[in-house]
């Protein structure tokens, strides 16, 4: 994913630049470049295929200095990895602009802009940017006003930093559907798209909000909202040290980490999506004519990552009406398969290093499927490398061998996908805003389940001495209580089975008693009457219910039955919402059980053995 640095400063803007560069190489890019106005007002320029030291080494042989300068890191989608393509991209040699997002309506401004003489010199959607804002302009004579003109012809998503050699002094930036934080810092500030590379500089930080623009100097900066209305936005400091890989506050990083699942659910979806669509050119350069040909999915993942993969299954064959089919890779990978023509493999992992899940890739790439996509958490991961398409998780570190804000991000990084997939397969285009909508709200719905925390540790006593325990869901809820299970058993070792719901009176009916408690995941959706009438038969049999219900479910609460009311949410999203509770419900048993939460017996976080 592409990242963003600007600042403008009395001091040299290098070094800033480029130790901000090194700090969101995590992201994962392909290239990277910087632009600074130095001293004679020259835009001067720096770019590199490969890594931010390659950069450093260029700009160390041919130095770049000044007080004003933007830089970036490039993840392609418009156009391959080269210095052509990498950013900042500049119209004529005074302009120079870094851009995150994707414009969608680059083709039709491109001819335009070549019509009125402009040349490009790149494949990218971002040089018509820069173009349109220089065409801009040379009309208005004022870079704000150029800005504001050219980026309400904009379609898409975008966090843009602009300057221009004629106004020396200052930056212009702004955001729609991608990040964009200001540095506050004393006598001179900073822009980036995550604040993370700006730490070593300031503590003091603006979000901007969509549609806003600013305007930074050395001495000032000054906001405008979409309206062009003057408004301030409030400065928040940096609280939790610089890095993301230590527990700060909380007791675990388990806890940590699902508690930082709002925020990297919406970092997995930022500059995917606009308020009503998916942006298909953020799944990868040739994301669109792959998708159109695909007829059937192949997914393949181990662990959490398999149970992320079976929830997408009910997702495309509902929203795509493309058949699926899921398995655990240290079993396809040791049996013959019948490929249909046209399909998509697809691999989940955490890690990207999961000895099966790279195994199987390989297999699949000698095998014939049409290509490989990966969708994984860690950059330059041999997953990443190997894998044609890549959608990153923007989860971060995950320091917690049990798997929390992997699983919901790759649930996020899943719906997106299969949105764009389904738009190839006759999903409207109100029924894709209707999810989008449904994305958007999910922050915002996770923060309400971890509201619940207390009662989730209330709840979590009732387990502390029991030895089994089952979980029960239908439809794609069941695999989100085969994630329960598995969180369970992972960090407290106390055994626990997921079923469908339906399967019960098939056997497990019969290890229920009042010795078994039962869990139960309730959204109000099609299948809930018949997932009360399963929970009847467990009740019947004297085993105690724990569930997690939508209200409009109605699932009443009563002796032998503890009901906990969740946020009512769309039937599609309900999976990575109701996740959430039984990740907490875990960890407390686990805690209350005195077992080591972050590193349990017998498990490693990356599996790269066999
Ligand atoms: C469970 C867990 C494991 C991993 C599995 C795959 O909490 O963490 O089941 O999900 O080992 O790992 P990745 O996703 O790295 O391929």
């Amino acid at each position: 994913m592409c990242g963003i640095v600007g600042a403008v400063s009395e001091r040299d803007v290098q070094g800033i630049l480029l130790e901000g560069l090194r700090r969101l190489e995590y992201r994962g890019y392909d290239s990277a470049g910087m632009a600074v106005i130095d001293g004679g007002r020259v835009t001067q320029r720096a770019r590199e295929v490969g890594k931010v030291a390659s950069l450093a080494e260029a700009i160390e042989t041919n130095p770049l200095s000044g007080h004003l300068g933007i830089a970036h890191t490039r993840w392609a989608t418009h156009g391959e990895p080269s210095q052509v393509n990498a950013h900042p991209h500049m119209s004529g040699d005074r302009l120079a602009i870094v851009h995150n997002g994707i414009i969608e309506n680059y083709q039709d401004l491109r001819d335009e802009l070549k019509a009125d003489g402009f040349e490009f010199t790149s494949q990218t959607d971002t040089e018509v940017v820069a173009h349109l804002i220089e065409q801009y302009y040379r009309k208005h004579s004022n870079l704000y006003d150029a800005v504001k003109a050219a980026i309400a012809r904009l379609r898409g998503a975008y966090a843009l930093a602009v300057l221009h050699a004629d106004e020396p002094d200052h930056l212009l930036v702004c955001r729609e559907g991608s990040p964009l934080v200001i540095g506050v810092g004393i006598g001179e500030n900073f822009i980036a798209s995550d604040q993370l590379a700006l730490l070593p500089v300031t503590d003091r930080f603006m979000f901007l909000e969509e549609g806003d623009i600013a305007d930074i100097r050395r001495d000032a900066v000054s906001i405008h909202d979409r309206e062009g209305t003057p408004v301030e936005r409030k400065i928040i400091r940096f609280e939790h040290g610089s890095d993301s890989a230590e527990k700060g506050e909380y007791r675990h990083f388990m806890l940590k980490e699902i508690y930082e699942q709002p925020a990297v659910i919406k970092a997995t979806m930022e500059g995917r999506t606009t308020d009503t669509r998916v942006l298909e050119q953020a799944l990868g350069t040739d994301a669109a004519n792959l998708l159109q040909d695909v007829n059937h999915v192949q997914i393949i993942a181990c662990g959490t990552s398999y149970h992320a993969g079976m929830v997408a299954r009910y997702w495309i064959e509902e929203l795509a009406g493309v058949p699926c089919s899921v398995e655990v890779a240290s079993e396809f990978r040791y049996r013959k398969h019948v490929i249909q023509r046209d399909t998509l493999f697809l691999c989940i992992s955490q890690s990207g290093e999961t000895a099966d899940t790279l195994a199987a890739l390989r297999q699949a790439k000698q095998a014939g499927f049409r290509a490989a996509l990966a969708i994984c958490n860690v950059p330059g991961s041999s997953l990443v490398r190997e894998s044609d398409l890549v959608i990153m998780t923007q989860a971060g570190p995950e320091i917690g061998v049990a798997s929390t804000k992997a699983f919901t991000t790759q649930l996020t990084a899943l719906l997106i996908f299969t949105l764009a997939l389904a738009r190839h397969n006759g999903l409207t285009e109100e029924r894709e805003a209707e999810i989008v909508k449904a994305i958007h709200q999910l922050p915002g719905q996770v923060d309400q389940v971890l509201a619940l925390d207390a009662e989730i540790a209330e709840m979590s006593k009732a387990f502390m001495d029991k030895n089994h325990s089952l979980f029960l869901g239908r439809g794609s809820q069941f695999p989100v209580a085969l994630e329960g299970a598995l969180k369970l058993k992972e960090i407290s070792y106390i055994h626990a089975e997921a079923y469908p719901a339906g399967e019960l009176k098939h056997g497990p009916l019969a290890l229920v008693d009042s010795e078994m408690p039962v869990v139960t995941v309730a959204p109000n959706n099609a299948l809930v009457e018949k997932l009360k009438s399963n929970l009847e038969e467990v009740r019947a049999r004297g085993g105690e219910l724990f569930v997690f219900a939508d209200s409009a479910a109605d699932v009443k609460a009563e002796e032998g039955i503890h009901v906990m009311q969740l946020p009512s949410v769309h039937e599609i999203t309900a999976p990575i919402v109701y996740t959430v509770p039984l990740q907490l419900l875990s960890y407390h048993v686990a805690v209350l059980k005195g077992t080591d939460v972050d590193q349990p017996r017998n498990l490693a976080k990356s599996v790269t053995v066999e």
